[in-house]
């Protein structure tokens, strides 16, 4: 079986004023009327292996939100596992594999983050049956994205030769986490390397054994937090002592970068995915990925939009008119308005670090 777990804790700090920490981009119907959580769950509709009811692991301040939102797509799942506080996505997925591996199965983990676009799904349910294929024989596997600039926020995959007997998977030579420019830069220019998805696919023993040799420290507090776990409704929910215990790191930094010291953990495979992947990390992405009037203009809500090109227009809560210009980012919501150059969307994150340092 096929055991989905969405990743879905972040607080999109770089879609503010529409995303919050009380409630995140994934739960927003940022491109359309379904959130990218529920957009990431739908995703797998028709893939025709025979699929779980997904894992959704999340921070226990938006259980009742994604309750209800996996209910609303006709998802409903018992097993939201509720993090007390965020501890990054190696600990997350570890709570997840326990959870999946409860009752003595080792499916096949399909772990995706809650907040990507994906706009060719047939291309992308043809990546996830050639990972299945390598993953039920106990490769770890990550997918990759061509590069199309030196991107840093992302990690980085090497290519090696094609796996014996497949199409196209791959051996996955290196894997670096966020590059600083300059390599990331001589990576792009190589064309040897792929982005990483951030989507990876193992069975749940290979996933916590390569924890547990890696990361005996994160793997031995999630084994706790979750034998002291409550069971209530459709949630887990993970104990906090223990949990707040654990160490915080990204599968990424944590066993990826890793598996190229240690055969002895599996196989590490890449599997090329075309499929119109973007991450909606922030503003400008949002803009690039959504459908644009003739000016090139990305609007929501009541606007009016004279001699503007090529800028993102969001009303929550009034009319917002924009007169002569290019490549903003404007969004207004009831207590909050954010006006930004669109080349300078990364930087939002500032004013949200600034607010929380100012109060
Ligand atoms: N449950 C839970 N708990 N989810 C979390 C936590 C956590 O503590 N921290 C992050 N997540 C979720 C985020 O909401 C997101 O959906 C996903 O895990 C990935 O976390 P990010 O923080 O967005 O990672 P990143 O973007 O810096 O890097 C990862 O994704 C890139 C592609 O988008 C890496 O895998 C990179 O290598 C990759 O290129
Ligand atoms: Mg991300």
């Amino acid at each position: 079986a096929l055991q989905p777990v969405i990743l879905s804790g972040g607080s999109g700090t770089r879609l503010w004023p529409a995303s919050r920490e009380t409630y995140p981009k994934q739960l927003l119907p940022l491109t359309g009327d379904e959130s990218l959580l529920q957009i990431t769950a739908l995703r797998l509709n028709g893939f025709g292996a025979d699929i779980a009811r997904p894992i959704v692991v999340t921070n226990e301040e938006y259980r009742f939100i994604i309750a209800e939102q996996m209910r609303q797509i006709g998802q409903h799942t018992d097993r939201i596992v509720l993090e007390p506080v965020g501890r990054n996505t190696a600990p997350a997925m570890q709570l997840a594999a326990l959870v999946a591996a409860q009752d003595g199965a080792d499916p096949v983990l399909l772990v995706m983050p809650a907040d990507q676009i994906v706009t060719n799904v047939t291309a992308f349910q043809a990546a996830l049956a050639e990972g299945l294929k390598q993953a039920e024989q106990g490769a770890l596997v990550t997918f990759g994205i061509v590069p199309d600039r030196p991107e840093t926020g992302y990690g980085y995959l090497r290519t090696g030769e094609v796996r014996a007997g497949a199409q196209t998977a791959r051996k996955l030579s290196a894997f670096v986490e966020k590059p600083d420019a300059e390599r990331a830069a001589a990576y792009v220019a190589s064309g040897e390397y792929l982005w990483n998805a951030g989507i990876f696919m193992m069975k749940a023993s290979v996933w916590m054994k390569a924890l547990s040799s890696l990361r005996a420290d994160i793997a031995q507090a999630c084994s706790v937090a979750i034998e002291k776990a409550g069971r209530d409704a459709d949630f887990v929910r993970v104990d906090k002592t223990a949990f707040s215990a654990c160490p915080s790191d990204s599968i990424d930094y944590a066993v990826m970068e890793k598996l190229g010291e240690h055969p002895e953990l599996g196989e590490a495979v890449v599997v090329p995915m075309d499929a119109g992947w973007s991450d909606v990390g922030a503003w400008d992405a949002l803009w690039q990925v959504s459908d644009k009037d003739a000016g090139g203009n990305v609007t929501r809500g009541e606007v009016m939009l004279e001699d503007t090109e090529s800028c993102l227009v969001f009303s929550h809560s009034r009319l917002v008119a924009t007169v002569g210009v290019k490549d903003l980012v404007v969004v207004e919501t009831p207590d909050a308005i954010m006006v930004a150059d669109k080349g300078r969307a990364q930087d939002v994150k500032k004013i949200v670090n600034r607010i929380k340092a100012e109060g």
